[in-house]
């Protein structure tokens, strides 16, 4: 019904019929329906707008003159129209205001002033408006006083027609997308005051006559592309209140005319590029509230005169090459809220009005200042303790301490002194600033710790105290300071561990802590940290695993890179299931409680940590692991004192045994058909001729017939040892495997509950007794040379055959009458019915500190690298003469830690052992060492194989040789 109305209205519009269609209807109120006709009217503000009623005055938006009841004024600003302007608009020939202003009107001006020639006032600014001006638009501006259609997207050049429209007073473009010059004769307009053409494209210079335009007061032209110099003819503008060429191309030097302009109060030439000094004259300026000359090319001093601007409140030079000191004169501007004169090259000291006026906001920073802040802190008056927010004195050459009184600028929010040479410590007042959101103190060389109370200044949310010299621990009161986001205490010398209390502050994103002496696990409640982007912990001695789950999921490496005891999936390493120090279950431990893991003091730490590592959960694996120790140390002791009972070795039916009942159905074998062995020998396995006792077995040395000895070792894991048949085929494999420096496999003997191995008798003792038992005259430094290549050696053989020892420690290298080392116990961990990982760890359990890391982690293979890891060890071991595992009153030394230490420390020779005193090479020992600490790498892929190290040996002992070949 409606529509159909509306349409019978424009067509008779169009035919120009309206008034003969219904006389009582006027004009006015058929325009009007008809402009709503084309616009949406979503909010329905437009509902009062009844075609029904006998005249519009009455609807929203809408008013009339009263005597005439014609509509003057459309007041639609901020209504949510949207659509076009249509023409019924052309039908309001009343109308003097149109305010179209904040809604999303889209669509071209379809219309002209001169259809239009009551209007005074057009406001179409915020809407999306857009496509030129049309040329005729401007062609009789009427009575035109104000025009603004800021904030559309208007697009081509501002006619020139624009200068005919002399009584325009105001006009506003900005925010479009003009291009193009400024109308040649756009100052024709004399009338106009305000000139808003701010945010376009517009390019060119600003043309002449701007004098003539005597009626301005604010001209704003920034954010353009306008080039040339500011013609000195503005100084005839006596009335400018407001100028902004900010952000523009403009050249040259600011016009001394201006000096003219005494009721200027803002002069903003921000982002050009103007040249020369800050003039002297700016005093003459006598309103300027805010002078913003930031990001151009004066140089020279900061005027004197500046203290003359008594209404000064912004004062903003930054950006520019200003020298000299900041003028103490600008005490007398009591009305400075804000000062930035950044990235000068300013000297002298900071001045007295620092704290002397009320300032809110003072950026100083990027400057050369010098002198210390208590000089000038001491001016700090009651109302500038309460009115500074902001105080950035960063990037200068600040020295001393930093002054207690800070503490009293109840106010601060902001506090920036890094990049100075501030010395001292942070003061305590520092807890004192509530409002203190920003704290930075980076890059100065402060000492002593955190203040405790650091928690205080609850409002942080940037703490930064990164590159100084501070120590002790991060302060638990931190966790109060709930706000905070970015902590960067990196590259300072702060111990302790991580607070649990970090998990508290859960709006953290950054955190960084690399290059301190930070130790201990992290707490694996920094997992539940939602916001991390980052968490830098490296370069540092924390150990353990990392927290599982959340951002520790994804965590870079090297954000954990340089913690050596760092284990899990992101340091590519596996966690020991048995951590090194909780798997130090003192060998020597006389403690009759198999089920308890031995106790003195010096192994507190130890159950601690085992306790600790299962409350976190990592651990089931660490529980079984525990138990299949202390399992199979009760195994040991309750089969150990029977066993030492006698087995005769008796001539033709080979091996009785006693108590055990089926000795006699065994089956011997000798790999060489030796003849005295199998026809007359005979021995009794008994203590007296024990020679040691390991993992596998003990060893007891007999004498065979024709005087040879041999070495035979009772497997005392029978339960653990394959069938008959592949335990056959794996001696068998192992007795053909020989070199100089493998312990040589001779012959078996075989029964269901006992196996025994015949080997080679080697006679010189282990090098466990050389090392550790045998005072006097030690191994020399060549000696050692010899034992270390010789099970190099023997390790690369036995690889290359793809064996593993899997056992390998000092107590199982024997020294021969040459002084050769030769390796015992190769590959017996192939008897086991399987590689299990548990066992294998158990069966070497006395072989503490031999055992490569990942014997821990399911989830790593173990391949060859865990023989080198032992290698590595047995290396250390060897130069400096301590055993892998020391336990010290209370503690407990790990030699790979201890020496990696001393290497960081730059103090590695004081490791090699002091019986060698000055009797050796350090261009042989040092190189060694190092050998034996990358093959002690935690990750498997960083240890060089066998061959490889063999190779280095033999460089590190013939190095000129060495140096030729690689020439
Ligand atoms: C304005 O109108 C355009 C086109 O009709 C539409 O896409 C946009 O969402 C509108 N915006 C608002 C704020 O209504
Ligand atoms: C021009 O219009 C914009 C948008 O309405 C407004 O923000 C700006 O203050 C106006 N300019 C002047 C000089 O009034
Ligand atoms: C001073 O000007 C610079 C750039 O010219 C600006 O980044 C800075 O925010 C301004 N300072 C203040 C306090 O307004
Ligand atoms: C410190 O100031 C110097 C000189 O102004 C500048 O080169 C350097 O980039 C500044 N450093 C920072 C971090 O702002």
């Amino acid at each position: 019904m409606r529509s159909l109305f509306v349409h019978t209205v424009l067509l008779l519009l169009v035919v120009g019929q309206v008034r003969s269609l219904n006389p009582s209807l006027n004009d006015d109120l058929l325009g009007l329906i008809v402009f709503k006709a084309d616009i949406q009217d979503p909010d329905g503000k437009l509902e009062s707008w009844n075609e029904d009623d006998n005249s519009p005055c009455g609807w929203m938006g809408v008013r009339c003159n009263p005597r005439s009841n014609r509509v003057t004024e459309l007041n639609l600003d901020g209504f949510g129209l949207s659509g076009r302007i249509g023409r019924g608009i052309l039908q309001l020939q009343f109308l003097r205001k149109l305010s179209l202003a904040k809604n999303n009107l889209t669509g071209s001006l379809a219309f002209s002033l001169a259809q239009l020639e009551n209007l005074r006032v057009v406001d179409l600014s915020q809407n999306n408006l857009g496509g030129p001006i049309p040329g005729n638009f401007f062609s009789q501006c009427g009575s035109l006083r104000s025009i603004s259609l800021a904030n559309n997207k208007f697009s081509g050049h501002i006619p020139d027609r624009l200068s005919s429209c002399f009584t325009l007073a105001t006009l506003n473009f900005s925010g479009n997308q003009f291009s193009g010059l400024l109308p040649s004769g756009i100052w024709d307009m004399q009338g106009l005051r305000s000139l808003d053409l701010s945010s376009n494209l517009l390019e060119g210079e600003i043309p002449k006559g701007i004098e003539g335009a005597n009626n301005l007061r604010e001209i704003h032209l920034e954010k353009n592309r306008l080039t040339g110099e500011v013609p000195a003819g503005i100084g005839n503008c006596l009335l400018l209140r407001s100028i902004d060429f900010s952000d523009n191309s403009f050249s040259g030097f600011i016009p001394s005319t201006m000096q003219m302009l005494t009721l200027c109060n803002n002069l903003n030439l921000h982002k050009n590029s103007f040249l020369g000094e800050v003039p002297e004259w700016i005093g003459d300026m006598k309103s300027l509230e805010s002078l913003d000359l930031s990001e151009n090319r004066l140089s020279g001093p900061m005027p004197i005169s500046l203290g003359k601007l008594q209404s000064l409140k912004l004062l903003n030079l930054s950006k520019n090459s200003l020298s000299g000191s900041l003028p103490e004169s600008i005490i007398n501007c009591v009305n400075l809220v804000v000062v930035d004169v950044n990235q000068n090259f300013l000297t002298g000291k900071l001045p007295s009005w620092l704290f002397g006026l009320s300032l809110q906001k003072v950026d100083f920073s990027e400057n050369n200042l010098n002198g210390n802040i208590d000089a000038s802190v001491k001016s700090l008056t009651d109302h500038s303790r309460r009115s500074l927010l902001v105080l950035d004195i960063s990037n200068n050459s600040l020295t001393g301490e930093i002054p207690s009184a800070l503490g009293d600028i109840s106010s601060l929010q902001y506090l920036n002194l890094s990049r100075n040479s501030l010395t001292g410590g942070i003061p305590d007042s520092i807890k004192n600033l509530k409002a203190l959101d920003v704290l930075d103190l980076s890059n100065n060389q402060l000492t002593g710790s955190i203040p405790m109370k650091i928690g205080d200044a609850v409002s942080l949310r940037k703490l930064w105290l990164e590159k100084n010299f501070l120590s002790g621990d991060i302060p638990a009161s931190i966790e109060k300071c709930t706000p905070l986001t970015s902590l960067i205490l990196s590259h300072n010398s702060l111990t302790g561990s991580i607070p649990v209390a970090f998990a508290k502050l859960t709006n953290l994103q950054t955190v960084d802590l690399s290059y301190n002496k930070f130790s201990g696990t992290l707490p694996k409640q920094l997992a539940n940290l939602a916001h991390l982007i980052s968490f830098n912990i490296s370069h540092n001695q924390v150990q353990g695993d990392l927290p599982a789950g959340g951002f520790f999921n994804t965590i870079s490496p090297s954000s954990l890179s340089g913690n050596p005891s760092l284990c899990g999936a992101a340091v590519n390493k596996s966690c020991p299931a048995v951590l090194p120090k909780p798997i130090v279950l003192n060998p020597n431990s006389s403690d009759s409680n198999p089920d308890s893991i031995p106790v003195n003091p010096g192994h507190k730490k130890i159950i601690l940590s085992i306790s600790a590592l299962i409350a976190i959960g990592a651990a089931a694996t660490i529980i079984i692991g525990v138990i299949a120790i202390t399992v199979l140390n009760l195994r040991v002791r309750s089969t150990t004192p029977h066993s030492a009972a006698a087995f005769t070795l008796s001539g033709g039916d080979g091996f009785s045994s006693s108590p055990t009942s089926d000795g006699n159905s065994g089956k011997l074998v000798m790999f060489s058909g030796d003849p005295d062995f199998s026809t007359g020998a005979h021995a009794l396995l008994n203590k007296d001729c024990e020679l040691g006792r390991g993992g596998f077995g003990a060893v007891y040395r007999t004498v065979l017939k024709d005087g040879r000895s041999v070495a035979i070792k009772k497997l005392t894991v029978s339960s653990l040892v394959k069938s008959q048949d592949d335990f056959e085929r794996e001696v068998k494999k192992l007795g053909k495997i020989h070199h100089r420096n493998l312990v040589a496999l001779e012959g078996y003997y075989w029964t269901p509950s006992l196996q025994l191995l015949i080997y080679e008798f080697v006679s010189g003792g282990s090098l466990y007794k050389q090392l550790h038992e045998v005072s006097g005259n030690s191994l020399s430094w060549n000696e050692r040379f010899t034992i270390i290549l010789g099970i190099a050696k023997s390790l690369a053989h036995l690889h290359h055959q793809n064996i593993i020892h899997y056992n390998l420690k000092s107590s199982n290298i024997l020294i021969d009458s040459s002084g050769e080392p030769k390796v015992a116990d190769s590959g017996l961990a192939r008897l086991l019915p399987m590689l299990d990982r548990y066992i294998l760890s158990s069966k070497i359990q006395s072989a503490l500190g031999y055992m490569a890391p990942e014997f821990g982690c399911k989830t790593v293979k173990i391949t060859e690298k865990c023989d080198v890891y032992g290698f590595g060890v047995l290396v250390l071991e060897v130069v400096t003469g301590r055993r892998p595992v020391e336990y010290m009153e209370d503690d407990v030394v790990v030699l790979c830690d201890m020496v990696r230490g001393a290497l960081e420390e730059g103090r590695v020779e004081d490791c090699v052992d002091e019986k060698l005193r000055d009797k050796f090479p350090p261009d042989e020992a040092i190189p060694v060492i190092k050998l034996g600490l990358i093959c002690t790498s935690q990750v498997p892929s960083n240890r060089p194989d066998m061959a490889e190290v063999i190779n280095i040996l033999e460089l590190i002992r013939c190095p000129s040789e060495g140096q030729e070949e690689l020439v």
